[in-house]
C-alpha cells in the first residue's frame, strides 16, 4: 500500500474515531437549588424533573440538584438566580416581597384558603398566571406552582387561644403579612432563612414558629419544640422559576422538553405533597418528642377572628383589588 493510500486511510480512521466525540456536545446543565430536604414535596419533585428532563433529553440536558440550602440560603437563592449562578429554583410564594413583586404575599393572608382546591383555583387559573407574569421585569421566568401543604404553630408553650401566643418571638419567612398575622395577635415576628430555623430553636432565639409539618419534620424542629398546634392557618406552596435569559436561550427542542418535564414533575409533586405532610404528622407523633394539639371549632374561631383583622391592613401592600380576586375566587368572606 502507497504512503499516500495509508495516509488518506488513517485519516479516515481517525476521523471516525474523533468526529462522535466531537459531535458530541457538553450537555446544558441546569442547577437546581433549594432549601428543603429532598424527603419533602419540593424535594421529590425536583427530583422528578431531573430525572424526566435527563431521560426526555438523551443526556442533553443534566439536572443538579442542591437541596437543604446546601448551594444557597433564601435570600442568596434569588441573586444567585438573577445572576445566573444557578439557572432553577422553587421558592415558596411568600418570599418574593424583598424582591419587589409583593402581591405574591396575597397567598399569605391568614385562613384565605380552606382547602387545597381553594388554593389551585387561583394556581391554576388567571390568578396564578397573572402573579408569575409579574416576575419577568426582574428577570426571572414561573414556570409552575407547587404545592406544600397548611401552616401549624409550634412552640414550647402550649398554643389553644390567640392570647397564649403573646408576647412569643415567632420566626417566620420574609413576608409583611406574615408580620402583620404574627402581630395581630401580639406575637413577636422575626425574619430567618428557613436553614437557621432549627438552631434559633435550640438555643432559644425564637420560641416558636408556623410551618408545615413536612418541613417541620424533615428540618427536626419537632425536638426542639414542646408542643405542635393543629391550626391551619395559613398555607406553604411554591413558584417554580428559572433564569428568563437562559430559558429563552435554549434550543426550542430542549424548551418544549423541559416544559413537558416540568407539566408532569408538577402533576407529581402535587399527588404526593398531602400525604408526605401526614406521613410526617404520622412520624412526628411516633417520635414521642412533642405534643400534638388539636384545636375544637370555637378555638379555631378565636384564631381566626383574631388573625383576619390582617387583611384590613394588608390591602395598601398587597392592593385590595387582589385581595377580593382572591376572596372571589376562593369564596372567603371576611366577615364570617
Ligand atoms: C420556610 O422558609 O419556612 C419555607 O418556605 C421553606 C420551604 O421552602 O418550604
Amino acid at each position: 500500500m502507497s504512503h499516500t493510500i495509508m495516509a488518506r486511510l488513517f485519516g479516515i480512521v481517525a476521523a471516525l474515531v474523533v468526529l462522535p466525540v466531537a459531535a458530541q456536545q457538553a450537555p446544558i446543565v441546569i442547577k437546581f437549588s433549594h432549601v428543603t430536604t429532598s424527603e419533602t414535596p419540593k424535594g421529590k419533585g425536583a427530583d422528578q424533573f431531573k430525572k424526566l428532563a435527563e431521560e426526555r433529553s438523551n443526556g442533553r440536558v443534566k439536572v443538579e440538584v442542591y437541596p437543604n440550602s446546601s448551594l444557597y440560603k433564601d435570600k442568596e437563592e434569588l441573586e444567585a438566580l438573577q445572576l445566573g449562578a444557578v439557572q432553577m429554583l422553587a421558592p415558596s410564594v411568600s418570599k418574593f416581597g424583598p424582591l419587589g413583586v409583593r402581591e405574591f404575599e396575597v397567598f399569605d393572608l391568614p385562613y384565605i384558603f380552606d382547602s387545597i382546591e381553594e388554593m389551585h383555583r387561583i394556581t391554576e387559573g388567571p390568578l396564578g398566571q397573572m402573579l408569575l407574569n409579574k416576575l419577568e421585569v426582574r428577570g426571572i421566568l414561573g414556570l409552575a406552582y407547587w404545592d406544600n401543604g397548611f401552616k401549624q404553630m409550634s412552640a414550647n408553650r402550649p398554643l389553644k387561644k390567640p392570647d397564649d401566643i403573646r408576647g412569643l418571638k415567632l420566626r417566620i419567612q420574609s413576608s409583611k403579612v406574615l408580620e402583620a398575622q404574627m402581630r395581630s395577635v401580639n406575637a413577636l415576628p422575626q425574619v430567618m432563612a428557613f436553614s437557621e430555623v432549627y438552631q434559633a430553636m435550640q438555643t432559644g432565639v425564637v420560641d416558636g414558629s408556623e410551618n408545615t409539618l413536612s418541613n417541620i419534620y424533615t428540618q427536626k424542629h419537632h425536638e426542639v419544640q414542646k408542643f405542635i398546634t393543629l391550626s391551619d392557618h395559613g398555607y406553604i406552596g411554591y413558584a417554580v422559576i428559572t433564569n428568563k435569559k437562559f430559558w429563552d436561550g435554549l434550543p426550542a427542542d430542549i424548551r418544549g422538553i423541559l416544559d413537558g418535564a416540568m407539566k408532569d414533575a408538577t402533576k407529581h409533586a402535587n399527588d404526593i405533597a398531602k400525604k408526605e405532610n401526614d406521613d410526617a404528622l404520622e412520624g412526628i407523633r411516633k417520635s414521642g418528642k412533642t405534643q400534638i394539639l388539636t384545636l375544637t371549632p370555637a378555638e379555631k374561631a378565636e384564631w381566626k377572628k383574631a388573625m383576619v383583622k390582617s387583611h384590613r391592613q394588608m390591602e395598601e401592600r398587597v392592593g385590595a383589588d387582589l385581595i377580593k380576586a382572591f376572596y372571589k375566587e376562593t369564596g372567603f368572606d371576611p366577615n364570617k
